[in-house]
């Protein structure tokens, strides 16, 4: 069952199996490196479900461009801007990506977004395909002020911080609950993975389904990820104080009790497209 491994291994105990499949098959079978212009991904896969990959995985990754001429580009658009501790989340490894690509918490609300890369990269063609709102006057005085605020109050601080509170709360909560499978994340992006049961840990998302709502109805705002949409993603603020996260914890408590209980049903959910399973 597809956890936070696709070949379903143990972080830790597998030796970065999929690095060797991404050379030894993927290279051979799929497409040779001569074909791959640039690999793109995230430091921390989100919408898939809150990954942190496992050590050595990104420095692999890299290193394989590296030997065979393909591009490492950092996909930053949802944590980058201090969410993981770090001001950028691929710095909590040793990488040098070719190019780093930005956008949400950039303009803090407004439409910005950015691509920072080696110079040789981004001077590589003409800039022949530009956009309506490059260069919006708003958005960019919001994106500087956005990188300003973050360094000046040490955002990135509270946000390593916040997480680090979070997640040791949630693997407290998690001996009490063994629907929730695994907590996952570093910083304040956060998943808390939903399970059936606690020896084949199918996921639960139906579960997450109505744990999303429960937490809407009760006043936090969550959203369920992963390819079974079965993990509670948090990603709160980076101003986030101890007492806003205590409170958080206490509806997110509450709303998994309703759903266990059979307070809180599918039925309530029929009637938003995407929502039941
Ligand atoms: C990690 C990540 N990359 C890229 C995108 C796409 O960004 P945009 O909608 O600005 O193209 C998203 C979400 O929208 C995202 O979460």
């Amino acid at each position: 069952m597809y956890r936070a491994c696709a070949f379903e291994k143990e972080p830790g105990s597998c030796n970065l199996f999929c690095l060797r499949y991404i050379e030894d098959y993927i290279f051979n079978s799929v497409a040779s490196p001569d074909q791959i212009g640039a690999i793109v991904i995230e430091a921390i896969q989100c919408d898939g479900g809150d990954v942190v990959p496992a050590d050595g995985f990104l420095e692999g990754l890299e290193a394989l461009c590296r030997k065979n001429d393909i591009l490492f580009i950092i996909d930053e658009v949802k944590i980058g801007f201090g969410r993981t501790g770090k001001m950028f989340g691929f710095e909590n490894w040793k990488l040098t990506p070719d190019a780093v690509v930005m956008g949400k918490p950039l303009g803090s609300g407004q439409p910005i977004s950015a691509v920072v890369g080696r110079k040789e990269l981004l001077n590589a063609g003409i800039g022949l395909h530009l956009f309506t709102t490059a260069g919006n006057p708003v958005a960019c005085a919001a994106g500087l002020e956005t990188i300003r605020i973050v360094r000046d109050e040490n955002l990135t601080e509270n946000a390593k911080a916040m997480g680090d509170y979070l997640k040791t709360r949630f693997n407290e909560l998690k001996k009490d609950y063994p629907v929730i499978g695994d907590v996952r994340g570093k910083g304040l992006i956060m998943g808390l993975e939903l399970i059936e049961d606690p020896e084949k840990k199918t996921p639960a998302s139906d579960m997450a389904a109505m744990v999303v709502y429960r937490c809407y109805e009760l006043g936090l705002l969550l959203f369920d990820s992963g390819i079974n949409s079965n993990v509670i993603e948090l990603t709160p603020p980076l101003i986030i104080t101890k007492e806003q996260c205590d409170q958080a914890i206490e509806i997110i408590t509450q709303a998994i009790d309703d759903v266990l209980s059979g307070r809180m049903t599918m039925a309530k959910l029929s009637d938003f497209a995407g929502w039941a399973t």
